[in-house]
């Protein structure tokens, strides 16, 4: 996309996960609900990011795509507790969830963010003991 957006500026977030094609490409608003997208509504959870209604698209994304559940949702460990709770469909498709982080999560649980991060971009799997792999040691 050509346009110069900076998600993180409200205004820009409310023009640009209003546009067609970035709901789209997100699998957002499935169901062409009959008000535009803001971030926040009367409701007292994190209405933009919320756990069952990140979960259950993802579930039927995995369906449309013919994936199976390869890693059951189980939790994830980072510096021997649990930093979260992660799942995978087939080889695709990964969730992971950082605990106690609330909706900012570099900024509530920077260590953790971090760790998933730098697993993701090097296409590793988040560690599901307490005990360092092989590979983290790399
Ligand atoms: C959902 O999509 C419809 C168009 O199909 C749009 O009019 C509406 O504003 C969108 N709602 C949200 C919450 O994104
Ligand atoms: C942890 O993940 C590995 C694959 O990365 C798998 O072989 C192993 O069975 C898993 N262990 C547990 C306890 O889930």
């Amino acid at each position: 996309m050509n346009l110069r957006v900076d998600v993180f500026m409200s205004y820009e977030r409310c023009f640009y996960f209003n546009l067609p094609d970035v709901q789209k490409a997100l699998h957002a608003n499935r169901t062409n609900l009959p008000y535009s997208w803001s971030m926040c509504s009367d409701g007292g959870q994190d209405s933009v990011l919320p756990l069952l209604g990140s979960r259950t698209p993802l579930q039927e994304l995995a369906h449309d795509l013919y994936l199976k559940i390869t890693v059951p949702y189980e939790p994830w460990f980072h510096k021997g507790q649990v930093g979260g709770w992660a799942t995978e469909y087939g080889n695709l498709l990964a969730f992971a969830t950082v605990r106690g982080a609330a909706h900012m999560v570099p900024f509530a649980q920077l260590s953790s963010a971090l760790h998933l991060f730098s697993l993701f971009v090097r296409g590793w799997r988040l560690p599901n003991t307490t005990h360092p792999s092989i590979d983290e040691c790399k």
